[in-house]
């Protein structure tokens, strides 16, 4: 598929995933949400890929759902066609590690599609906010959910009740964001991040993220079992001797996805 609207670079292990509409602030609409998602299941299906980054602008990561494509559109519209549900349970799908890279503004759905991501590392400028109810209605793609999971009641609600913005030290205090770099160190550090992932085992890696997403899912007392017995599953594979040979020879591990 040819896109239009995001960029996508493989190079060396790693997808980078770029999102395009620079005139609308990377606005999220139909097209870019279509192309995303088919990106990130190329991406899932590329055996050469090992860690995905998502990235926007410097100005913005995306300034939220495209508000000139909704404005006109009908309740039965929205709920027919599901606005960008397909499109984020695909993204949600996908097993690899995902890293958003966040400079600017993420706002709305775009707070909420960094949120999808598995961990943001952020730029001393980001501004992340849920303003949905300044324009009458509210989240709808995780803003009440993963963001309440990541910073509390209190300002998940302060967020989505007064509109306000976060910015990058406050998200970092709140546990919204793991990093914050300057401005120019940004894609530094995210590559260099996703570049330790990708040297690891994928088998760990994505083992690993099915763990801690299932820690939103279930009671504790279900989460420690799955989380003991994935643990125990992975004495199954070659990456398991390898690396803890490696380590006893004092020597870099050479893992083989076996
Ligand atoms: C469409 C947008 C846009 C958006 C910005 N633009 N955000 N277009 N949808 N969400 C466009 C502007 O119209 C403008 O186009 C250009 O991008 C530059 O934006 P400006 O407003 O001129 O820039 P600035 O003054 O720097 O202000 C930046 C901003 C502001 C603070 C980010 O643009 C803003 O408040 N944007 C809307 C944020 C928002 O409400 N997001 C939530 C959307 S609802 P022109 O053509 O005039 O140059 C949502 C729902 C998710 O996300 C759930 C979906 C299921």
């Amino acid at each position: 598929m040819a896109y239009e609207t995001i960029i996508v670079e493989v190079e060396d292990h790693i997808a980078k995933v770029t999102l395009n509409r620079p005139d609308a602030l990377n606005a999220l609409n139909d097209q870019l949400m279509s192309e995303l998602a088919d990106a990130m299941a190329a991406a899932q299906a590329d055996s050469k890929v090992r860690c995905i980054v998502l990235a926007g602008s410097e100005k913005a990561f995306a300034a939220g759902a495209d508000i000139a494509m909704m404005k006109d559109k009908t309740y039965i519209e929205v709920f027919t066609e599901d606005l960008f549900g397909p499109e984020t349970d695909a993204i949600s799908r996908v097993r690899k590690p995902i890293i958003a890279a966040v400079s600017g503004y993420a706002l709305g759905g775009g707070c909420e599609l960094a949120m999808m991501c598995d961990f943001i590392i952020a730029s001393e400028t980001a501004k992340f906010g849920q303003p949905e109810v300044n324009l009458g209605v509210m989240a709808g793609i995780g803003g009440t959910q993963r963001l309440t999971h990541a910073v509390g009641k209190a300002k998940a609600m302060d967020m989505n009740l007064t509109g306000r913005f976060m910015d990058a030290a406050e998200a970092e205090r709140s546990g919204l964001v793991s990093r914050v770099v300057s401005p120019k160190k940004l894609m530094e550090e995210v590559m260099a991040a996703a570049h330790k992932i990708a040297e690891k085992s994928m088998i760990s890696t994505m083992a690993i993220k099915e763990a801690v997403n299932k820690s939103f899912e279930v009671p504790l007392r279900d989460g420690l079992l799955f989380e003991r017995r994935v643990f125990h599953s992975l004495f199954a594979t070659e990456d398991q001797k390898e690396g803890m040979e490696a380590f006893l020879e004092k020597r870099t591990a050479q893992f083989r996805d076996k």
